[in-house]
């Protein structure tokens, strides 16, 4: 958004360098991950979605984690407007927060300022609030909400006219205002020129002596200007996280909204309440995910799959028609189509199965292919494979890929059979159409089309006397 008349447009500020002391945590609050992403992430995506021409985040307390924490993942965010981070030195509150800012936000016409723990804002009603703002032509305007339990929040405190005259933090509440339940969002408009004007008269407050932000209506009222607030027509956005309660309800909010947006494409979430997804993930129509499940971080699922229940994928992608049975555990994997995970199988990083393959119960793969239409149906451990296709291993077969020293690797042809309880000494090739007998511990390459057997021959021994 940019003022055609000055040139000059929106920034969003948003304050991070709070202590997060309620969290009772030795990481910095807004790198809490909820939904698969840090709790400042879905204010950077907020800000960057406005295309304000700067984002400035205010950081203080563990200030070089969160910058790095934001830094080290802006590409990957997708967040592409530019972000200044500006120091706050001393923990001095929200106010004091924004006098540090002065000179950031002195270049801009109109900033919106909202804190780093309120995660559940949405587009919508931000964009309607800057909007609101704007035609009404006022010097400030600020997001409010009803709460039926306003504990915790600065109360907005009315004139009989209606008319908003300040905003009382719950700590200094007095009479009937703690009663009062619309509540500060902490998300605020300003005219730059008048905020920069009004922070000189803020004051310390309070056992811990800070300058609230939110004492700038009542500076701004005292100069005559136009404060109005808009009522938010969905008071959950406007949680704020202080504490590990308020994570987990935010959390489950996340939660909920994710998998509406899946349910209304057409995925069948059988338990809404038992089911666990991160913001990003997607699954494609008439999958079915049974309770217990969890899909975080990139996961994909596609269409006309079943998985569940109790089933935990991570930046994993499942093609369509394919079932990831109970209890399986799938970490940076791909299983192409039509294609059988579980029960209790754990494919590990850089796994690649199918199309039409089936990994059995109790079976561990990493790091290896699994061909079209293959088979390891039971007990296996498959590490560091190339498997072709329609290859049956037998159950309790072991890849042994590891000398000690080395990771070594196991090829297997087309079409080859390998029998129960056989250990595949690596680096080790079993050709295409082979065959090894069950108990075998393979140790050279197995020719295509040949049998190989590798264990001692059975010896039958007389007791020398008869059992009756
Ligand atoms: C604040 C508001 C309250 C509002 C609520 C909404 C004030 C004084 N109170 O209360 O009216 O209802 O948010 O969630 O603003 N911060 C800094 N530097 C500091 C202190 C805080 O950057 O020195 C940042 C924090 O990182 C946080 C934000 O300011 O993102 C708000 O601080 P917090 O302590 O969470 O305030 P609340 O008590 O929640
Ligand atoms: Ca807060």
């Amino acid at each position: 958004m940019r003022d055609k008349s000055t040139g000059r447009g929106l920034v969003v500020l948003i304050l991070a360098a709070g202590q997060g002391t309620r969290m009772e945590s030795v990481k910095p609050k807004v790198l809490h991950p909820m939904g698969g992403y840090p709790m400042l992430f879905y204010l950077l995506r907020l800000a960057n979605a406005l295309k304000p021409q700067g984002i400035g985040v205010v950081v203080g307390h563990m200030a070089d984690e969160v910058q790095t924490g934001v830094e080290e993942n802006i590409k990957k965010w997708g967040i592409n407007r530019p972000i200044t981070f500006i120091r706050q030195k001393q923990s001095l509150g929200s106010g004091h927060a924004v006098v540090e800012s002065v000179s950031f936000l002195k270049k801009f016409q109109t900033a919106l300022i909202y804190c780093g723990d309120t995660p559940l804002l949405t587009f919508e009603t931000i964009f309607s609030l800057l909007k609101a703002h704007q035609e009404q032509k006022s010097q400030a305007t600020l997001l409010s909400a009803k709460l039926n339990n306003p504990k915790g929040y600065g109360r907005i405190v009315r004139s009989p006219m209606g008319d908003v005259l300040k905003i009382v933090e719950e700590s200094e509440t007095s009479g009937k205002e703690a009663s009062i339940l619309e509540v500060n969002s902490g998300v605020y408009c300003f005219e730059v020129s008048w905020l920069l004007e009004s922070l000189k008269s803020l004051t310390p407050k309070g056992m811990r002596r800070e300058y609230y932000l939110t004492d700038m209506v009542e500076a701004l009222r005292s100069k005559g200007c136009r404060v109005l607030t808009q009522l938010s027509g969905n008071p959950e956005e406007i949680l704020g996280v202080n504490s590990k309660i308020q994570m987990s309800q935010v959390e489950r909010i996340l939660n909920r909204r994710v998998l509406e947006r899946l349910m209304l494409s057409g995925v069948t979430v059988v338990d809404p309440t038992h089911t666990y997804v991160d913001s990003d993930v997607e699954v494609g129509q008439d999958s079915v995910i049974y309770p217990g499940t969890i899909l975080k971080g990139r996961t994909k699922v596609g269409k006309l799959c079943t998985v569940g229940p109790f089933v935990y994928l991570e930046d994993t992608v499942v093609g369509n028609e394919s079932e990831i049975k109970m209890a399986s555990c799938l970490v940076e994997s791909r299983v192409l189509d039509k294609s059988v995970v579980g029960p209790f199988a754990h494919l590990r990083p850089a796994s690649v199965v199918g199309p039409k393959a089936k990994i059995g119960n109790f079976t561990e793969i990493k790091a290896s292919r699994i061909g079209f239409g293959s088979k390891v149906p039971h007990l296996s451990y498959v590490g560091d494979a190339d498997i072709a296709e329609e290859v049956n291993i037998g159950a309790g077969t072991i890849t042994c890929n590891f000398d000690g020293t080395e990771k070594h690797k196991t090829i297997i042809g087309p079409k080859a059979f390998i029998g129960s309880n056989v250990n595949l000494v690596a680096p080790v090739r079993i050709g295409r159409g082979a065959k090894v007998g069950a108990g075998s511990t393979i140790t050279e390459d197995v020719p295509e089309d040949s049998l190989a057997i590798a264990r001692s021959r059975q010896v039958v021994k007389s007791f020398g006397k008869k059992s009756k």
